[in-house]
């Protein structure tokens, strides 16, 4: 088949070279972009004169009628063509006649491309920004109804000290907070218009970049063309930001996966979000979590994939740069499936309180209380600490906990001690009494929830 760019050709390619280099299978995706965008390029040359009215009517026509065809699915596109924007230029041509080669005028695919992928990750970033705040609403809602459930807090996978169980739910909060933070700066980059930069060096036709800016919404323009064409770094960005999310996405999915283990059976996850074995008939996998902390991987992947074809480009359009899309669609898909599942399945999660509470009765997390009990008493805190340590190793000696050493027990290890070390003791005080700004106590977390809840709205 003819190709748009034929005349200075002898033969073709082959249909196999043909097909390697061509991006239609999946650059497809920005069908919907590239109408947008030669609309708002064709209405310009109008308004500037570059077109007639009348010729600028018939393209905008056209250009209509393939939206309509595009959004019924009923666009053909064929690999001959190459890329989504011969393949519409094409079918435009087709449509209207040779009006239709008109609308290329004062334009190169570099510009269009790049104006594309600016108007499609401008959409997507704002979707998953809206997805990220509606499972921080979900993680706020539970954190609310567990303020004062105990949990026990680990470092090291070892138990700590007890906590609030919607204290560390909420830490997932302000994580999500700083990616959509990172979002929403993206987007001053990606909100730019590359429209009008050409092939790289501008265009002898009078044109109009602030219209075409306008009309696509965007709130500036690139201001030197080279750099228009050649920019991927907002890519890069949302990449990068994307890799960030996941890492916390995949952190909280380490965790999901260890509490609704046997071994810790703190949640159970509701069926919607389980799966079964083929073998084993007990089972309930926590596949999902598991996926999302799986696909982590291929959005650092798409990452360093796109910065290494960046990495030794001369200026200005490469071809090498086609290859920015895929890594980019991939992500935007597990990113955006990543956060909607996130949410379903911790809304629907059920917590045991029960065994978490059970958990920090049974165990030491309430080693540090002691240790502060005797600092506040005037004994130097790395002295309590001693003391502590060998109440514990006599504890562990025993087979028992600090709760069941009897007063005249503690009286051995240091004269400080009295009868309300008890109540200091218990798990629930122990998180109650922890009232340092941000820290897990009660009055601290509903603090946090508070501030919390002002930022979603
Ligand atoms: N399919 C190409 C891409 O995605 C479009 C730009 C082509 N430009 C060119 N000069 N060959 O990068």
């Amino acid at each position: 088949m003819t190709k748009l760019w034929g005349g200075r050709f002898q033969k073709t390619a082959e249909e196999w070279v043909d097909e390697f280099g061509a991006s239609i299978g999946f650059d497809q995706a920005l069908v919907m972009e590239d109408i947008t965008g030669s609309l708002a390029h064709v209405q310009m040359l109008g308004e500037s004169g570059i077109l007639s009215d009348e010729e600028a009517r018939l393209i905008s026509e056209g250009l209509h009628q393939l939206q309509s065809k595009a959004s019924a699915g009923e666009l053909e596109f064929s690999v001959a063509q190459e890329d989504i924007h011969l393949n519409l230029e094409k079918h435009l041509i087709d449509l209207i006649g040779p009006v239709g080669g008109k609308l290329h005028t004062g334009r190169s695919r570099n510009d269009q491309v790049a104006t594309d992928m600016h108007l499609y990750l401008k959409t997507r970033t704002n979707e998953i920004i809206e997805l990220i705040s509606s499972f921080q609403q979900t993680l706020v809602h539970q954190a609310e109804a567990h303020v004062d459930t105990i949990a026990p807090g680990y470092t090291h996978l070892q138990r700590a000290q007890p906590i609030s169980f919607g204290h560390h739910l909420m830490t997932y909060f302000w994580m999500l907070e700083r990616d959509k933070a990172r979002f929403v700066d993206g987007l001053k980059r990606t909100d730019l218009s590359p429209l009008g930069a050409g092939a790289l060096a501008g265009t002898t036709f009078p044109i109009d970049r602030a219209r075409t800016a306008e009309l696509l919404g965007f709130s500036g323009v690139y201001e030197n063309s080279l750099d228009a064409v050649s920019d991927r770094d907002f890519i890069v960005e949302f990449l990068s930001s994307s890799s960030l999310l996941m890492t916390h996405l995949s952190r909280l999915a380490e965790e999901v996966i260890l509490w609704s283990s046997q071994e810790f059976s703190f949640i159970e996850l509701d069926d919607a979000f389980s799966t079964g074995s083929s073998i084993m008939p007990q089972k309930k996998n926590p596949d999902m979590a598991e996926l999302i902390r799986g696909k982590t991987g291929r959005v650092f992947g798409n990452l360093f994939g796109l910065l290494t074809v960046l990495k030794g480009l001369p200026l200005a359009y490469n071809k090498d740069m086609q290859e920015d899309k895929e890594g980019m669609f991939d992500t935007v898909l597990t990113v955006t499936g990543s956060l909607k599942i996130f949410e379903g399945m911790i809304r629907t999660m059920t917590v045991h309180t029960d065994r978490l509470e059970k958990a920090v009765s049974q165990d030491f997390s309430n080693a540090t209380e002691l240790a502060d009990y005797l600092a506040a008493k005037g004994m130097p805190f790395r002295e309590a600490h001693d003391v502590t340590g060998r109440a514990v190793f006599h504890c562990i000696q025993k087979g028992c906990f600090l709760r069941d050493l009897k007063l005249e027990d503690y009286k051995t290890f240091s004269e400080l001690i009295e009868e309300d070390i008890y109540t200091v003791l218990a798990p629930y005080e122990a998180v109650n009494r922890r009232n340092s700004y941000g820290g897990t106590g009660f009055e601290q977390v509903k603090l946090q929830i508070q501030k919390a809840k002002e930022l979603l709205v």
